[in-house]
Parts: structure tokens; sequence; C-alpha cells
């Protein structure tokens, strides 16, 4: 897949990067010059679907499969040789091991044989920094809400590289919450794309459900998620229907209610931290009601909203790109034995 190539303000430096992601079931590569992306290929593994939730042995197979066809395109698409590299960049870390290992080993491989510089990118940073591959970036501080499959973060950034995690879930993340519910409601996964189609057609108000009594820049989501299966149990059995009939009408409450939550905390840590400037990232700041709703309470407050292009909501390499560009500029490179990490804040 090939989109839209973004040039990058203010962060022009001379450095060609050639970055790898493969933490969950995308297997991606772009390269960014001299701060510009210049290409950003990603190839989605739609093998899981079949299963309702991602196979962690099927996606390092499948990374393994994929990884030499989709670093090529992106290296061709970018008209760049091999040899013209600076760095390369490769996500670390969190992610499934198996996954990660594929892009690591990989990208080491790549490092070596060039004789060029390792840059190990932290993924959670990445999905922040998408922010900056628009032609309207954030200004430092401000905060941003990451909503993806396997976290829900709020981060204070005061600088590219300087990221302060000040709250984050206590069980399931938000994008999990829209698998959960979509695969109780017998959609496809990833379902939170499906909730948010379905919702379009229901009323938000038809169903209630719980509000987690958790601390003040804290989320739980796994309690919403029992709601929905008591409420359909129940419902089930009044009518065997149930479920096709109110499927729209669960979708919109359900996802109501997240992003009721999400942006309640959102904007009451913008307003503790005294930030006036907010983002959302991930592969959830892809939900049409999430946006809406994000760009309106900015608007009200007079806040300035950022959200990333819509194809670096979702995993990618031209994130991972960013962020490598970024630490290359600093100097910042990563041993070749490194090993990477399933799991941590940001
Ligand atoms: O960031 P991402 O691509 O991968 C991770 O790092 O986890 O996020 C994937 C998550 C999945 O849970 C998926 O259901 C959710 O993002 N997602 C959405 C939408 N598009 C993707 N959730 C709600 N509405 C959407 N439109
Ligand atoms: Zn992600």
């Amino acid at each position: 897949m090939k989109d839209k190539l973004v040039k990058n303000h203010g962060l022009t430096h001379p450095a060609r990067i050639l970055a790898i992601e493969t933490s969950c079931d995308e297997t991606a590569a772009a390269v960014m010059i001299d701060g510009t992306l210049r290409s950003n290929v990603v190839s989605s593994q739609l093998d899981h679907g079949q299963y309702g939730g991602v196979i962690p042995e099927l996606a390092s197979r499948l990374h393994q499969q994929d990884i030499v066809r989709v670093v090529d395109q992106a290296l061709t698409e970018a008209d760049s040789r091999l040899d013209e590299l600076t760095a390369v960049a490769f996500t670390e870390g969190p992610g499934l091991l198996g996954a990660l290992l594929v892009g690591a080993s990989y990208a080491k491989g790549l490092a070596i044989g060039l004789d060029i510089p390792l840059i190990g990118v932290h993924h959670m940073q990445a999905h922040v920094l998408a922010n900056f591959l628009t032609d309207d970036p954030p200004t430092f501080p401000f905060i941003c809400l990451t909503v993806s499959g396997g976290h829900t973060q709020l981060i204070l950034l005061r600088d590219y590289l300087d990221m302060e995690l000040i709250g984050e879930t206590i069980d399931d993340a938000a994008g999990e919450a829209f698998d959960k519910a979509a695969k109780l409601m017998d959609l496809p996964y990833p379902g939170g794309p499906h909730i948010d189609r379905l919702a379009k057609e229901g009323d938000p108000k038809a169903f209630s459900f719980p509000k987690p009594d958790v601390g003040t820049f804290s989320f739980s989501f796994s309690g919403l998620k029992t709601s929905l299966l008591y409420q359909l149990r129940d419902g089930l059995k009044e009518a065997p229907t149930f479920v096709e009939q109110n499927r729209a009408h669960i979708a919109a409450s359900y996802q109501a209610h997240i992003v009721h939550i999400l942006l309640e905390k959102l904007f009451l840590a913008a307003d503790t931290y005294e930030v006036s400037t907010l983002a959302i990232a991930g592969g959830v700041s892809a939900n049409s009601e999430l946006r809406k709703r994000f760009v309106e309470g900015c608007e009200a407050r007079g806040w300035k909203a950022h959200i990333p292009p819509f194809a670096y909501c979702t995993d990618n390499a031209a994130m991972i790109a960013q962020v490598g560009h970024l630490k290359y500029v600093a100097g910042e490179t990563t041993p070749l034995t490194t090993v990477p990490f399933t799991r941590g804040g940001v």
C-alpha cells in the first residue's frame, strides 16, 4: 500500500533512514530522507482474522515471509539503494516477542552488512510522534492520548523524545475493549472498525455501561466488557435474535461510553498540567466518534487538537522512521546486542 507522502516540517537534517516495524500483525517498512517521508509500505496479516485474534506464532512466520519483499518495496518506492542508507531503525518493543525478533534480526543484519548505526525505537513513542508526520505538527508541551490494541496512555511531551507517562490502563487497552465487544457480537477481528461502522446507525443512549472507579489518570476497561457480556446474555434469554436486532445500538452505546471516558481524562489532564495543545494517536485514534468528539471538545475549550493522518494511526513504519530520524539526529544509537522487549511505558 502506498499512501500520500508527507513533508516533515522543522525536522530536516541529512539522513537516510530505513525503518522496520514488526511488533504485531503488520509487516511494515518506510524510508525517510532528510526528515521527509519517502515511502511507507504496510503489509497487513489477514490470516489472523479466521482465528478471531492475532496468533503470535503465525505472526512471526508471516513477518519472516514478508519482510524481504516489504523492505525492498520501501527502498524502491523511495528511489534508494541499500548502500545509500545512513541508519536502520526498527521497533524494539513493546509487542509480540517472536514478531519483534524478526524485525530486530533483519535490522541488525542490515546494520552489520552495511556498517551503519542501528536505532531501536519504542513503538508507543512512535505512535505519539506520528503526529509530526503532517504539515501542521503540535508544539511543545502537549499531551497525547495514545490508544491502541495493547495500550491506553496519557503522555506529556516536553520535547520530541522527552515523554512522561502520566496515566495508563490498569487492565484492558481501549482497542482491546473494542475488539472483545466485537467478538461477543460475532463481528470479525479486528473489531474496532466494525463497531465504528455499526455505531453510525445506532442510538448511543440505548444501553448503559458502568464507569470504572480508578485513579485520576488511570483507565480500566475490563469491567465494560463484562457488563456487555451480561447484557447480551440477559437479552439472549429474552430473544434469540437480541444481538442481531440490537447490534448497532450496542455498538453506538459502547463506543460512546469508551470515547467519553477517554476524553474526560484527557481533558482533565490538560487542565491539571495547564497544557492547551492536545493530540491523539494509535489504532483507536482512527475511530470516527473519538476524532469528532476530540476536535469538538478542544474547540469548545479553545485548545489546539492534533490527529495523525489516518494511515499513520494504525501500525506503520513511517512513525518508526520518524523516531529513527530524531534519534539519529540526537546521536542516539542502539548496540547490536540489544534484545527486543514485550512490555513497557514510553
Ligand atoms: O495501533 P494499532 O494498529 O496496533 C497496536 O499497536 O495495538 O491498534 C490496533 C487497534 C485494534 O484494537 C483495532 O480494533 C483498533 O486499533 N482500531 C479501532 C479502529 N481502527 C482500529 N478501534 C476503534 N475504531 C476504529 N475505527
Ligand atoms: Zn501500535
